[in-house]
C-alpha cells in the first residue's frame, strides 16, 4: 500500500522545503498541489482568458499535465494571486483534485503539499502535518529571500500580501485551509528549517512503524 504524508499551511511557512526533503529521505513521489493552481491561472492568463468563468478555468484545469510542473517559471507573484482567485471555484478544485488523488497512489509513497491535502485530497493519509507560522515570520523571510536574490522589496507590502492570501486561503467557502482534525502542528515561527524537519521525521518513523 502506498504511504501518503499530507503537508498543508499557508503560503511561506516552509511546508515546500520541508516536503522536498522529506520526499528525498524517504524515497518518495512528491507533488506541490500550489503548482497545479498556479499552472491553471498561467495558462488563463497567456491565453488571455478570464480568470472569473468557471466553466473555461475548469476546461484549462483538466488540461494540466503534473509532469511539466516547474516552480520557476510559477513562481511569479501575479501568478500565485491569480492561482489564489481561481482556487475558490468549486469546478476548478474538483478537477485539481482528481488529478492530485491520481498522483498520491504512486507505489512506494508519496509527499502532498498544499492547503487542502489533509482535509480533501488525502484524509485517509496516515500522517498529517500543519506547517505554520506567524505572519510577520513568513514576511521576514520572503523578504529576506527577495533581498538575497538581489531584487529590491517593501517588507510591509510583503507583510500586506501574505495577510489577503491568508484570508483568501482560509475565508472560502470550499476547501479552506485548516488543520485537519488529526493533523500535528509544526509552528516555525521559532523553529529552524532542520528542527522543523527533525520533527517531522519522528512523526512519520511512528507512523511508518505502525504500518
Ligand atoms: O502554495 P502556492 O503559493 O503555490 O499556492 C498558490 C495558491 O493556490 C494558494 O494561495 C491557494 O489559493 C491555492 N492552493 C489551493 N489548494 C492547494 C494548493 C494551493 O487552494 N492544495
Amino acid at each position: 500500500m502506498t504511504f501518503i504524508i499530507a503537508i498543508d499551511g499557508p503560503a511561506a511557512a516552509g511546508k515546500g522545503t520541508l516536503a522536498r526533503r522529506i520526499a528525498e529521505t524517504y524515497g518518495f513521489h512528491h507533488l506541490d498541489t500550489g503548482l497545479t493552481y498556479r499552472a491553471t491561472a498561467r495558462a488563463l492568463l497567456e491565453a488571455g482568458l478570464p480568470l472569473d468563468d468557471e466553466a473555461v478555468a475548469e476546461r484549462v484545469a483538466r488540461a494540466v499535465d503534473l509532469a511539466g510542473l516547474d516552480r520557476s517559471v510559477l513562481e511569479q507573484h501575479h501568478i500565485g494571486e491569480a492561482a489564489s482567485k481561481i482556487a475558490v471555484m468549486p469546478a476548478v478544485r474538483r478537477a485539481l483534485v482528481e488529478a492530485q488523488r491520481s498522483f498520491s497512489a504512486r507505489a512506494p509513497g508519496t509527499v502532498l503539499d498544499g492547503r487542502d491535502i489533509g482535509t480533501v485530497v488525502c484524509p485517509d493519509a496516515p500522517v498529517k502535518l500543519y506547517v505554520t507560522a506567524s505572519p510577520q515570520v513568513r514576511a521576514r523571510r520572503r523578504h529576506d529571500e527577495v533581498l538575497a536574490g538581489g531584487g529590491n522589496a517593501d517588507y510591509e507590502t510583503i507583510l500586506a500580501d501574505v495577510k489577503k492570501r491568508d484570508e483568501r486561503d482560509m475565508g472560502r467557502a470550499d476547501s479552506p485551509l485548516k488543520p485537519a482534525a488529526d493533523a500535528h502542528l509544526l509552528d516555525t515561527s521559532e523553529m529552524s528549517i532542520e528542527a522543523a524537519f527533525q520533527a517531522a521525521k519522528t512523526i512519520i518513523d511512528a507512523a511508518l512503524n505502525r504500518n
